[in-house]
Protein backbone atom coordinates (compact mmCIF):
# COMPACT_ATOMS: atom_id res chain seq x y z
CA UNK A 1 0.00 0.00 0.00
CA UNK A 2 1.06 3.72 -1.38
CA UNK A 3 0.57 6.14 1.36
CA UNK A 4 -0.83 9.39 0.08
CA UNK A 5 1.50 12.49 0.74
CA UNK A 6 -0.87 14.80 0.76
CA UNK A 7 -4.16 15.66 2.91
CA UNK A 8 -8.00 16.47 2.30
CA UNK A 9 -7.85 19.79 4.42
CA UNK A 10 -4.09 21.95 4.34
CA UNK A 11 -5.44 23.83 6.68
CA UNK A 12 -7.62 25.92 8.75
CA UNK A 13 -7.66 29.85 8.85
CA UNK A 14 -9.91 32.28 11.39
CA UNK A 15 -10.83 35.60 9.32
CA UNK A 16 -10.11 37.68 12.46
CA UNK A 17 -11.41 40.65 10.59
CA UNK A 18 -14.77 39.41 10.08
CA UNK A 19 -14.77 38.69 14.00
CA UNK A 20 -17.48 40.80 16.06
CA UNK A 21 -16.20 40.71 19.62
CA UNK A 22 -13.07 38.62 20.71
CA UNK A 23 -14.76 39.20 24.55
CA UNK A 24 -17.76 36.80 23.43
CA UNK A 25 -17.77 32.62 23.46
CA UNK A 26 -16.52 31.48 21.33
CA UNK A 27 -13.92 33.80 19.87
CA UNK A 28 -13.35 34.75 23.97
CA UNK A 29 -11.84 31.08 24.00
CA UNK A 30 -7.57 31.82 24.43
CA UNK A 31 -7.09 28.95 21.37
CA UNK A 32 -9.57 30.93 19.34
CA UNK A 33 -8.47 34.50 20.36
CA UNK A 34 -4.83 33.57 19.29
CA UNK A 35 -6.05 31.38 16.16
CA UNK A 36 -4.56 33.03 12.61
CA UNK A 37 -4.00 29.91 10.50
CA UNK A 38 -3.44 26.66 11.61
CA UNK A 39 -1.58 23.98 9.97
CA UNK A 40 -2.62 20.42 9.56
CA UNK A 41 -0.93 17.51 8.84
CA UNK A 42 -2.15 15.68 5.80
CA UNK A 43 -2.55 12.31 8.13
CA UNK A 44 -2.62 13.20 11.53
CA UNK A 45 -3.21 16.22 13.96
CA UNK A 46 -4.24 16.06 17.48
CA UNK A 47 -5.43 18.59 19.61
CA UNK A 48 -4.95 17.95 23.22
CA UNK A 49 -5.21 20.12 26.25
CA UNK A 50 -6.93 20.42 29.58
CA UNK A 51 -10.66 20.43 29.95
CA UNK A 52 -12.32 23.68 28.79
CA UNK A 53 -9.38 24.54 26.63
CA UNK A 54 -11.68 25.20 23.73
CA UNK A 55 -10.66 21.39 21.77
CA UNK A 56 -14.26 20.75 20.89
CA UNK A 57 -15.33 23.72 20.02
CA UNK A 58 -12.22 24.33 17.54
CA UNK A 59 -12.84 20.79 15.96
CA UNK A 60 -16.87 20.56 15.99
CA UNK A 61 -16.58 24.09 14.10
CA UNK A 62 -13.77 22.57 11.80
CA UNK A 63 -15.64 19.76 10.94
CA UNK A 64 -19.20 21.67 10.25
CA UNK A 65 -16.87 24.19 7.71
CA UNK A 66 -16.00 20.72 5.90
CA UNK A 67 -19.62 19.79 5.71
CA UNK A 68 -20.33 17.65 8.56
CA UNK A 69 -23.23 17.84 10.78
CA UNK A 70 -22.24 19.24 14.19
CA UNK A 71 -23.87 15.89 16.01
CA UNK A 72 -21.75 13.71 14.18
CA UNK A 73 -22.05 10.94 11.86
CA UNK A 74 -21.24 11.07 7.77
CA UNK A 75 -22.46 13.57 5.54
CA UNK A 76 -25.72 11.87 4.85
CA UNK A 77 -26.86 12.47 8.69
CA UNK A 78 -28.82 15.94 9.17
CA UNK A 79 -30.63 15.56 12.42
CA UNK A 80 -30.11 17.90 15.42
CA UNK A 81 -31.44 17.30 19.19
CA UNK A 82 -29.57 20.52 20.19
CA UNK A 83 -28.09 23.33 18.66
CA UNK A 84 -24.68 23.64 20.24
CA UNK A 85 -22.10 24.56 17.46
CA UNK A 86 -20.63 27.84 17.80
CA UNK A 87 -20.70 30.37 15.03
CA UNK A 88 -16.96 29.69 15.04
CA UNK A 89 -18.24 28.26 11.39
CA UNK A 90 -18.71 31.14 9.90
CA UNK A 91 -15.81 32.55 10.37
CA UNK A 92 -13.15 29.55 9.57
CA UNK A 93 -12.07 28.86 6.57
CA UNK A 94 -10.38 25.64 4.96
CA UNK A 95 -7.79 25.56 2.54
CA UNK A 96 -8.50 22.20 0.55
CA UNK A 97 -6.27 20.23 -1.59
CA UNK A 98 -6.48 18.50 -4.70
CA UNK A 99 -7.25 15.39 -3.58
CA UNK A 100 -11.08 14.95 -2.55
CA UNK A 101 -12.04 12.47 0.15
CA UNK A 102 -14.56 9.45 -0.61
CA UNK A 103 -15.59 9.14 2.34
CA UNK A 104 -15.47 10.67 5.84
CA UNK A 105 -16.81 10.71 9.27
CA UNK A 106 -17.08 13.06 12.50
CA UNK A 107 -17.21 11.11 15.38
CA UNK A 108 -17.90 12.93 18.70
CA UNK A 109 -18.16 11.28 22.02
CA UNK A 110 -20.96 13.48 23.18
CA UNK A 111 -23.59 12.83 20.95
CA UNK A 112 -22.89 9.16 20.02
CA UNK A 113 -26.09 7.72 21.00
CA UNK A 114 -27.93 10.11 19.22
CA UNK A 115 -26.18 8.84 16.07
CA UNK A 116 -26.97 5.05 16.92
CA UNK A 117 -30.97 6.75 17.74
CA UNK A 118 -30.99 8.34 14.10
CA UNK A 119 -29.46 4.88 12.37
CA UNK A 120 -32.42 2.24 13.83
CA UNK A 121 -35.25 5.35 13.05
CA UNK A 122 -33.58 5.32 9.33
CA UNK A 123 -34.19 2.00 9.52
CA UNK A 124 -37.56 1.45 11.04
CA UNK A 125 -38.61 2.04 7.16
CA UNK A 126 -37.79 -0.85 5.32
CA UNK A 127 -38.78 1.00 1.78
CA UNK A 128 -36.03 3.63 2.39
CA UNK A 129 -33.01 1.04 1.31
CA UNK A 130 -30.08 -0.53 2.09
CA UNK A 131 -29.79 -0.80 6.25
CA UNK A 132 -27.35 2.16 7.50
CA UNK A 133 -26.45 -0.35 10.05
CA UNK A 134 -25.10 -2.88 7.74
CA UNK A 135 -22.12 -0.03 7.23
CA UNK A 136 -21.56 0.34 10.90
CA UNK A 137 -20.87 -4.07 11.12
CA UNK A 138 -25.40 -5.13 11.39
CA UNK A 139 -25.39 -5.15 15.20
CA UNK A 140 -27.55 -2.28 16.36
CA UNK A 141 -25.63 0.03 18.41
CA UNK A 142 -27.65 0.00 21.03
CA UNK A 143 -27.29 -3.22 21.20
CA UNK A 144 -23.78 -3.57 22.09
CA UNK A 145 -21.92 -2.00 25.12
CA UNK A 146 -20.53 1.37 24.31
CA UNK A 147 -17.10 -0.20 23.92
CA UNK A 148 -17.98 -2.89 21.51
CA UNK A 149 -20.33 -0.73 19.46
CA UNK A 150 -17.54 2.24 19.64
CA UNK A 151 -14.68 -0.03 17.71
CA UNK A 152 -17.53 -1.21 15.58
CA UNK A 153 -18.42 1.86 13.95
CA UNK A 154 -14.80 2.94 14.25
CA UNK A 155 -13.49 -0.19 11.75
CA UNK A 156 -16.29 -0.06 9.44
CA UNK A 157 -16.49 3.73 9.17
CA UNK A 158 -12.73 4.64 9.46
CA UNK A 159 -11.35 3.60 6.69
CA UNK A 160 -10.34 4.08 3.39
CA UNK A 161 -9.51 7.28 1.62
CA UNK A 162 -11.63 9.56 4.00
CA UNK A 163 -11.54 12.77 6.20
CA UNK A 164 -12.29 11.60 9.72
CA UNK A 165 -12.71 14.09 12.43
CA UNK A 166 -13.12 13.06 15.70
CA UNK A 167 -13.55 13.91 19.18
CA UNK A 168 -12.43 12.11 22.31
CA UNK A 169 -12.58 8.83 20.32
CA UNK A 170 -11.33 7.37 23.45
CA UNK A 171 -13.96 8.18 25.66
CA UNK A 172 -16.00 4.17 25.60
CA UNK A 173 -12.18 2.03 25.05
CA UNK A 174 -10.47 0.16 27.84
CA UNK A 175 -6.85 0.56 27.53
CA UNK A 176 -6.63 -2.75 25.10
CA UNK A 177 -9.56 -1.39 22.85
CA UNK A 178 -7.20 2.05 22.25
CA UNK A 179 -4.66 -0.44 20.92
CA UNK A 180 -6.92 -1.79 18.62
CA UNK A 181 -8.12 1.80 17.69
CA UNK A 182 -4.35 2.97 16.86
CA UNK A 183 -4.41 0.18 14.03
CA UNK A 184 -7.42 1.15 12.97
CA UNK A 185 -5.85 4.20 12.62
CA UNK A 186 -3.05 3.23 11.36
CA UNK A 187 -4.57 1.11 8.18
CA UNK A 188 -6.72 4.52 7.39
CA UNK A 189 -3.63 6.13 6.82
CA UNK A 190 -1.95 3.57 4.81
CA UNK A 191 -4.81 3.57 2.60
CA UNK A 192 -4.80 7.47 2.56
CA UNK A 193 -6.93 8.77 5.02
CA UNK A 194 -6.48 12.23 6.99
CA UNK A 195 -7.30 12.38 10.54
CA UNK A 196 -8.07 15.05 12.89
CA UNK A 197 -8.61 13.92 16.34
CA UNK A 198 -9.10 15.76 20.20
CA UNK A 199 -7.71 13.33 22.66
CA UNK A 200 -6.75 12.97 26.17
CA UNK A 201 -5.58 9.28 25.29
CA UNK A 202 -1.52 9.31 25.86
CA UNK A 203 -1.98 5.78 23.89
CA UNK A 204 -3.84 7.30 20.99
CA UNK A 205 -1.55 10.37 20.38
CA UNK A 206 1.62 8.34 20.16
CA UNK A 207 0.54 7.53 16.50
CA UNK A 208 4.15 8.18 15.62
CA UNK A 209 4.67 11.11 13.06
CA UNK A 210 1.49 12.89 14.19
CA UNK A 211 1.33 15.97 14.42
CA UNK A 212 0.21 16.96 18.08
CA UNK A 213 -1.16 21.25 19.20
CA UNK A 214 -1.34 21.66 22.60
CA UNK A 215 -4.47 24.21 23.27
CA UNK A 216 -4.19 25.94 26.15
CA UNK A 217 -4.47 29.50 27.96
CA UNK A 218 -1.57 30.57 25.67
CA UNK A 219 -3.30 29.08 22.62
CA UNK A 220 -2.25 26.80 20.25
CA UNK A 221 0.95 25.49 20.03
CA UNK A 222 2.81 22.41 18.56
CA UNK A 223 4.07 20.26 20.99
CA UNK A 224 6.55 16.97 21.16
CA UNK A 225 4.60 13.74 22.72
CA UNK A 226 7.07 13.61 25.43
CA UNK A 227 6.54 17.21 26.56
CA UNK A 228 2.51 17.06 26.89
CA UNK A 229 1.22 16.50 30.44
CA UNK A 230 -0.54 13.42 29.60
CA UNK A 231 2.12 11.82 28.67
CA UNK A 232 4.46 13.24 31.40
CA UNK A 233 1.57 12.72 34.21
CA UNK A 234 0.51 9.05 33.19
CA UNK A 235 4.37 7.87 33.20
CA UNK A 236 5.15 9.67 36.89
CA UNK A 237 2.26 8.16 38.12
CA UNK A 238 2.62 4.37 36.95
CA UNK A 239 6.48 4.74 37.85
CA UNK A 240 5.90 6.29 41.39
CA UNK A 241 2.36 5.72 41.89
CA UNK A 242 2.84 5.13 45.99
CA UNK A 243 4.52 8.85 46.37
CA UNK A 244 2.31 10.14 43.72
CA UNK A 245 -0.76 9.22 46.07
CA UNK A 246 0.73 9.56 49.24
CA UNK A 247 1.15 13.01 48.36
CA UNK A 248 -2.36 13.68 46.60
CA UNK A 249 -4.14 12.14 49.51
CA UNK A 250 -2.49 13.73 51.96
CA UNK A 251 -3.58 17.39 50.72
CA UNK A 252 -6.77 18.50 50.79
CA UNK A 253 -7.09 20.06 48.05
CA UNK A 254 -5.67 17.54 45.56
CA UNK A 255 -4.09 18.82 42.63
CA UNK A 256 -1.13 16.59 40.18
CA UNK A 257 1.15 18.47 38.60
CA UNK A 258 3.61 16.42 36.83
CA UNK A 259 7.38 17.56 37.45
CA UNK A 260 8.73 20.57 35.19
CA UNK A 261 10.77 18.43 32.64
CA UNK A 262 11.86 20.15 29.60
CA UNK A 263 12.47 18.02 26.83
CA UNK A 264 13.41 19.40 23.20
CA UNK A 265 12.78 16.62 20.62
CA UNK A 266 11.22 17.01 17.47
CA UNK A 267 7.48 17.54 17.53
CA UNK A 268 7.21 14.70 14.95
CA UNK A 269 8.47 11.77 15.16
CA UNK A 270 9.54 9.06 12.82
CA UNK A 271 8.40 5.26 13.27
CA UNK A 272 11.70 5.20 14.21
CA UNK A 273 11.49 7.29 17.72
N1 LIG B 1 -22.43 27.20 24.33
C1 LIG B 1 -21.46 27.72 25.09
N2 LIG B 1 -21.56 28.97 25.60
C2 LIG B 1 -20.57 29.51 26.34
N3 LIG B 1 -19.44 28.87 26.66
C3 LIG B 1 -19.29 27.62 26.20
C4 LIG B 1 -20.28 26.97 25.39
N4 LIG B 1 -19.84 25.73 25.07
C5 LIG B 1 -18.62 25.62 25.67
N5 LIG B 1 -18.30 26.73 26.33
C6 LIG B 1 -17.05 27.00 27.06
O1 LIG B 1 -16.00 27.04 26.11
C7 LIG B 1 -14.81 26.49 26.66
C8 LIG B 1 -14.27 25.42 25.74
O2 LIG B 1 -15.15 24.30 25.72
P1 LIG B 1 -14.80 23.00 24.90
O3 LIG B 1 -15.97 22.09 25.01
O4 LIG B 1 -14.36 23.38 23.54
O5 LIG B 1 -13.56 22.43 25.74
P2 LIG B 1 -12.72 21.09 25.51
O6 LIG B 1 -11.29 21.49 25.35
O7 LIG B 1 -13.32 20.28 24.44
O8 LIG B 1 -12.89 20.39 26.94
P3 LIG B 1 -13.01 18.81 27.30
O9 LIG B 1 -11.62 18.25 27.34
O10 LIG B 1 -13.61 18.85 28.69
O11 LIG B 1 -13.91 18.15 26.31
C9 LIG B 1 -15.18 25.98 28.06
O12 LIG B 1 -14.76 26.93 29.01
C10 LIG B 1 -16.68 25.89 28.01
O13 LIG B 1 -17.24 26.10 29.27
MG1 LIG C 1 -14.28 18.45 24.43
Amino acid sequence: MRVKESGFVYSVRLERDRVPSFDAYPFSIPAIRSLDELELDPKITFFIGDNGAGKSTLVEAIAVCVGFNAEGGTRNFNFATRRSESRLVDYLRVARGPRRERRGYFLRAESYFNVATEIERLDADPSAGPRVIDGFGGVPLHEQSHGESFLALAKNKLAGEGLFILDEPEAALSPQRQLAMLAVLHAAISDGAQFIIATHSPILMAYPGALLYQVDATGLHPIAYEDTQHFQITRDFLTNRDSFLKHLLSRDEPEARPPARSRSRSRRRGPEG
